[in-house]
């Protein structure tokens, strides 16, 4: 079934089009990564969808309710941690958590144990009296993220929750997301590190300037737009005449610092690669070292977002 399903959702600032005409549809018990750089729209989409602004134009369902005309019954159900900090300052961290649980009715023998287990999965057992006040901001945020696993909840929204977090505490909530999605909890998570998503989101969305310009799968997403590779072959001597034994071939770079450089950058790399090994061979030229360097999810995403840029302007 469907979690989330949008049409044409948009919200415009006067000239801004925060969000631009989008077609969302994420399924059960999936990890949906939002991805963009500052100011894409990532955090008025997760307003919108849960409920906090009206659309100016679009539809959505949100658990299969119409969320522009029941917005309390999805509320109801969802849980959201927004990117601005919210604490009580006098509270202590135990007190936080027990709060929480208190606000959305977990009854009382329930709620002490999620307290104590989510103490533990946070790492905040040590800091359980320590008020909210005197905590650093990552500490804070693990807090803020924390409280919302008191209740119950069929879908969660976390904008940006590892922002501030070491990365120590950021592997620790990555992981814990991952183990409550496959308990069935379908998580929509923005972020604007690809490596985040790449390590625990089932599907990708990258945004930009409010609109939509791609998703996929992370393994897709390499495929459609990272088949370009590197390679990088290196001989110990320096070999000034190789652009004319070269001539011809395309793609490749050199440069000379200690000892020759050759690199690949191709859509083609293995043919380009071929080509230049039968010249470095027919001409006696050893080689040193060559290595192919895997194109990193962060890479495509900035190739796909410089070139929606391009096409934009
Ligand atoms: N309340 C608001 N009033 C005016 N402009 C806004 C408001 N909220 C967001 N924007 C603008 O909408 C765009 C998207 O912002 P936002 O959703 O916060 O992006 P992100 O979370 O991806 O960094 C930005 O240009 C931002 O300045
Ligand atoms: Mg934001």
């Amino acid at each position: 079934m469907s979690c989330i399903e949008t049409k044409s959702l948009s919200k415009s600032y006067g000239v801004i089009n925060a969000v631009d005409d989008i077609d969302l549809s994420v399924n059960n018990g999936k990890i949906f990564g939002f991805l963009g750089p500052n100011g894409a729209g990532k955090t008025t989409t997760i307003k919108l969808l849960t409920t906090l602004i009206p659309p100016t134009a679009g539809t959505m369902k949100i658990l299969g309710i119409d969320a522009i005309r029941s917005p309390l019954e999805v509320r109801k159900k969802i849980g959201v941690v927004l990117q601005q900090p919210s604490y009580e300052p006098t509270l202590s961290v135990e007190k936080s958590l027990e709060k929480y649980g208190m606000m959305w009715n977990v009854e009382r023998k329930l709620r002490q144990d999620r307290v104590e287990e989510l103490l533990l999965s946070f790492d905040l057992a040590e800091l359980r009296n320590i008020k909210n006040d005197e905590l650093s901001i990552g500490q804070r945020r693990r807090v803020q993220v924390a409280r919302e696993f008191m209740h119950d909840m069929n879908l969660l929204f976390l904008d940006e929750p590892t922002v501030g977090l070491d990365p120590s505490a950021r592997r620790g909530l990555l992981d814990f997301i991952k183990d409550k999605a496959k308990d069935g909890l379908t998580v929509f998570f923005t972020t604007h590190l690809l490596n985040e998503a790449e390590y625990i989101c089932n599907e990708v969305a990258i945004i930009n300037k409010g609109k939509i310009i791609a998703v996929d799968s992370p393994e897709e997403l390499k495929n459609k737009f990272g088949r370009e590779k590197t390679i990088k072959i290196h001989l110990d001597t320096i070999r000034k005449d190789l652009s004319d034994l070269l001539i011809g071939i395309k793609d490749y770079e050199l440069d000379f610092n200690s000892g020759t450089n050759i690199t690949i950058r191709s859509n083609d790399s293995e043919e380009v690669l071929l080509k230049i090994l039968q010249i470095l061979t027919a001409n006696n030229i050893v080689i040193e070292d060559l290595s192919a360097i895997p194109t990193s999810l962060e890479e495509i995403f900035l190739s796909v977002v410089n070139k929606s840029n391009a096409s934009s302007n």
